[in-house]
């Protein structure tokens, strides 16, 4: 068997002084055969004061004699020499099975507290980053947010339940502003990963190449102008929650076929990325289009389609759901009245006509209406002059009377409804002379016919 001095060549020497941690290497005994610069500088001891000596005669309890008798490392022992700490690894060489030697390592302990330093500083950087990433991707409403008493909502909201629940896709249908946004968030919510990230990202706002990289990013070097490091994509960052696909039916084709195999293998590949990453992302998409009518013309996969249509949702438009129109009312106006800190009501008239209205734009033109009804009205109550001029068209003025409960004739019906039209257009225009010409002009009448009717009806 060698000795371990035959190890302990120049070539061996020249590599063991060149480290900064301090290097001592023993023969099976312990007798102490090379020291490294750096050891004299923990040890505070001249090599050739240590040559040949054993170990146990330089350092009483030394821990080396009891490694080479058990031939088991014994690895991070605090060691202090003066004001010199360290953390010391005792192992011990062996060749084919018997002991030949023993090595000891010992190591800067205040390098290794730096870099225990910076370790927790990196991790603590993590921790905020996540923190933020999970704060700026975050679903705000809730169930328990949503407003509605119609039969269309409450169904809505009962399957949405049910939906929370599950893993599984969700795909919202319904026009603009009718509330797909608040459902999906309020779906996440509801579910086992509302403590997850909540990313939304609007198919129809980016072009094909751009769309690409921000649902699945791209790996460092994946195209010229690519970011150092690479770009992590929506899909990573909704890992462990949901990823909400708005305008579903504008994502390009080659895309939708990237999508499909995505939720299909629960995997994701980089642009310009080699490796696939296996992801745990629950899909909502929503469109406003007639999404069947998207596959009959071929801009819409069916396979697609029928992977995301698990739970279906269709939210009907406001026009259908009277019911919430007044609940809405009530509520926007509560929320101006807490802007401008002051009690605001409705006229019944102006009510009568939101109530009409068709609302194109649903909810959320709705909400613009009353916010524009506050701005404009100068005491607490807003009159049909104060509603938006869109909304103010002629066919709602006579939705605005309840003729038929009160069982009139119709004379009576048409002078109701003439007196209706007059103090209409009197709040609308105002009651000064050229307001009255406008009106007039308006209504296609002689100013002095108005002016009759305006004192019939004791409007004036
Ligand atoms: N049921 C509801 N309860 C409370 N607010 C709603 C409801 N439906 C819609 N909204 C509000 O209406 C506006 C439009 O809703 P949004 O979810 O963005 O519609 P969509 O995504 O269908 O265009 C938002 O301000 C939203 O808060
Ligand atoms: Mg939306």
């Amino acid at each position: 068997m060698k000795k371990i001095d035959s190890y302990i060549d120049n070539r061996m020497i020249s590599i063991l002084s060149l480290l900064n941690d301090g290097i001592v290497i023993t023969d099976e005994k312990g007798f102490v055969k090379y020291i490294n610069p750096a050891y004299t500088l923990y040890s505070g001891k001249e090599p050739e004061a240590m040559l040949n000596k054993h170990i146990s005669e330089l350092r009483p309890g030394a821990v080396l004699p009891q490694v080479l008798e058990t031939h088991k490392a014994i690895r991070n022992i605090p060691r202090k020499v003066g004001n010199v700490e360290s953390y010391c690894d005792y192992m011990p060489i062996m060749e084919k099975e018997k002991v030949i030697g023993g090595l000891i390592v010992v190591k800067d302990v205040v390098r290794i507290k730096e870099l225990i330093k910076e370790l927790e500083d990196a991790n603590k950087t993590v921790a905020q980053l996540n923190q933020q990433i999970k704060n700026s991707f975050s679903a705000k409403t809730t169930f328990e947010d949503l407003i509605g008493a119609s039969m269309g909502l409450n169904e809505v909201v009962k399957v949405s339940r049910k939906a929370a629940k599950t893993d599984s896709p969700v795909l919202l249908i319904g026009e603009s502003g009718v509330g797909k946004d608040v459902v999906a968030q309020s779906i996440h919510n509801g579910g086992p990963r509302k403590e997850m990230p909540f990313v939304d990202i609007n198919c129809a706002a980016l072009p094909e190449n751009l769309l690409e990289s921000e649902l699945f990013g791209y790996s460092e070097g994946a195209f010229t102008g690519a970011k150092k490091g690479g770009k992590l994509g929506l899909f990573e960052l909704a890992n462990g929650g949901t990823l909400f696909l708005d305008e579903i039916t504008e994502l390009p084709l080659s895309l939708q076929a990237k999508l499909l195999r995505a939720i299909q293998e629960k995997k994701i590949m980089k642009l310009g990325g080699e490796t696939t990453k296996q992801l745990d992302v629950r899909i909502i998409a929503a469109t406003n289009k007639n999404i069947l009518d998207c596959i009959n013309k071929k801009q819409f996969r069916e396979d697609l389609y029928f992977r995301l249509a698990v739970f279906v949702i269709e939210i009907p438009p406001l026009r259908k759901r009277k019911k919430d129109i007044h609940l809405f009312i009530n509520n926007f106006i509560n929320e101006q009245e807490k802007k401008k800190q002051k009690p605001i009501n409705i006229s019944e008239e102006a009510m009568a006509i939101l109530m009409d209205y068709d609302w194109p734009g649903n909810v959320r033109e709705l909400r613009n209406a009353i916010e524009y009804s506050c701005n404009t009205i100068e005491g607490n109550v807003i009159e049909v002059s104060n509603l938006p001029p869109n909304i103010l068209k002629k066919g709602t003025l006579l939705m605005t009377t309840d003729l038929a409960q009160k069982e009139l004739s119709l004379s009576e019906i048409i002078e109701n409804a003439e007196k209706q039209a007059i103090k209409f257009y009197l709040q609308l225009y105002g009651s000064n002379m050229k307001s009255k010409e406008k009106i007039a002009e308006v209504l296609n009448v002689s100013i002095a016919t108005l002016y009759n009717k305006i004192k019939k009806y004791g409007l004036g």
